[in-house]
């Protein structure tokens, strides 16, 4: 009989979206009246920017004529969709070269399935709290041992809390590989430049690779932060970064992102010699993954034009207002809040420490409103409790409204 993958049995019970979609949808059967607001999952509201809709449209028409039709596109993207990121990179002072980026489906699909390309042995550190596909996607492979109370054995923990101003700190001992993320899912804080400093350092000097995920950069609102951790000097040679057009330009539901693997990035075979991490990736990719659909890319690149740019531009202006809206409104009604201020997320504490899970039935009970419990992002957030600012303003006010209310 064909045997599972017994890695899988470690996971700790669903994904944590899915579960919390369970509960809503259990609660919803139950009271069918009531008018749930929903600000657990990232998920963008928005319609996509017009200039985006037309380079879909124009893409799409061309498909559907012989001259102008395509099939299998580069395995890495297409050249105009590289070219406009590498230009995007060069304006915000990143060295990018467009043949190092890699164009995707997803900044999920990207930070889940990279650790493919490195050893089961190596040792990988995560903040805590986390992102949970970095982490589940790991234990998937066979990287940890199984889980007491809440974390997995053989991964290194950083207490990102706060205390430490949620600015992740380094671990005690030679760690390999060290997921980052900044602006950070869930907890909203923004990693300092000199912090950044301080991890490329660090990984130069223990041969280590930082994973770091900025799917949330273009939310920074405060001059003077690190959109990519390409600014920092350096990190060419130990950082592999994600972006994705998701939650920066309403692509959710229409799937594309990019993931950038310098040339100048290498790490250690069994035999001691360095090798380049590009070529695994490509080949890895080219194997198991057949490019982003022409129009999609086509209305990724529109996202880079004046007019996209000013279209999203507006759109991440309108839920950073409704960031502030919840940041502001419930400091006002007494609860301690943070993020909210170059990130989408605001992370609360639950007033009278309650778990995590008991504020979000609370919540979804009494004021019918959903966000995310802190703990399944990690045992650091238990107490914890996400709101997103990706909703319309009317529901997001009206929830501000039920929170300070109904609590
Ligand atoms: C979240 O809510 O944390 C995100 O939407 C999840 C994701 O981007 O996959």
């Amino acid at each position: 009989m064909a045997q599972i993958n017994s890695h899988y049995q470690k996971l700790q019970a669903g994904y944590l979206f899915p579960e919390i979609g369970r509960r809503v949808r259990a609660f919803a059967a139950e009271h069918p009246e009531a008018k749930i607001i929903r600000l657990g999952i990232g998920d963008v509201v928005l319609p996509l920017p017009e200039p985006i809709v037309a380079a879909l449209k124009t893409a799409s028409e061309e498909m559907g004529r012989r001259e102008s039709f395509k099939g299998y596109g580069p395995e890495q993207g297409y050249d105009f969709l590289l070219n406009a990121i590498a230009a995007h990179y060069q304006r915000q002072g990143a060295p990018v070269e467009a043949d190092e980026v890699f164009v995707s489906d997803g900044s999920k699909c990207d930070t889940a399935n990279i650790q493919e390309i490195f050893a089961t042995q190596n040792v990988v550190a995560v903040t805590d709290p986390v992102y949970p596909v970095y982490v589940d996607t790991n234990v998937m492979a066979g990287r940890t041992g199984p889980a007491e109370a809440g974390r997995y054995g053989n991964l290194v923990y950083l207490p990102t809390t706060a205390e430490n101003g949620f600015d992740p700190p380094l671990p005690q001992g030679k760690v390999d590989i060290v997921y980052l993320c900044s602006p950070n899912n869930p907890t909203g804080a923004v990693m300092p430049r000199a912090s950044l400093e301080k991890w490329v350092r660090y990984a130069r000097e223990n041969e280590a690779v930082l994973l770091f995920d900025a799917a949330y950069e273009a939310f920074i609102r405060e001059p003077g932060h690190v959109h990519s951790i390409y600014e920092i000097e350096g990190a060419r040679e130990v950082a592999i970064e994600f972006r994705s057009f998701s939650k920066t330009a309403g692509f959710t539901g229409v799937r594309c992102a990019y993931t950038v693997v310098p040339k100048s990035l290498k790490a250690r075979n069994d035999k001691g010699e360095l090798v380049g991490l590009h070529g695994l990736w490509l080949r890895r990719q080219t194997t198991k993954f057949n490019g982003v659909s022409y129009p999609i890319q086509k209305a990724a690149e529109a996202v880079f034009s004046p007019e996209g740019q000013k279209a999203v531009e507006a759109n991440i202006a309108y839920y950073m207002e409704n960031a502030r809206i919840i940041r502001e409104g419930l400091t006002t009604a007494g609860f301690t809040v943070y993020g909210g201020v170059n990130a989408p997320y605001i992370w609360l504490k639950t007033p009278d420490n309650q778990s995590s899970w008991d504020f979000f039935d609370k919540l979804l009970h009494k004021a019918n409103v959903v966000g995310t419990p802190g703990a399944g992002f990690g045992s650091c957030g238990e107490g914890y409790f996400r709101l997103s600012a990706f909703g319309f303003r009317e529901n997001v006010e009206e929830a501000v409204r039920r929170i300070r209310q109904g609590l």
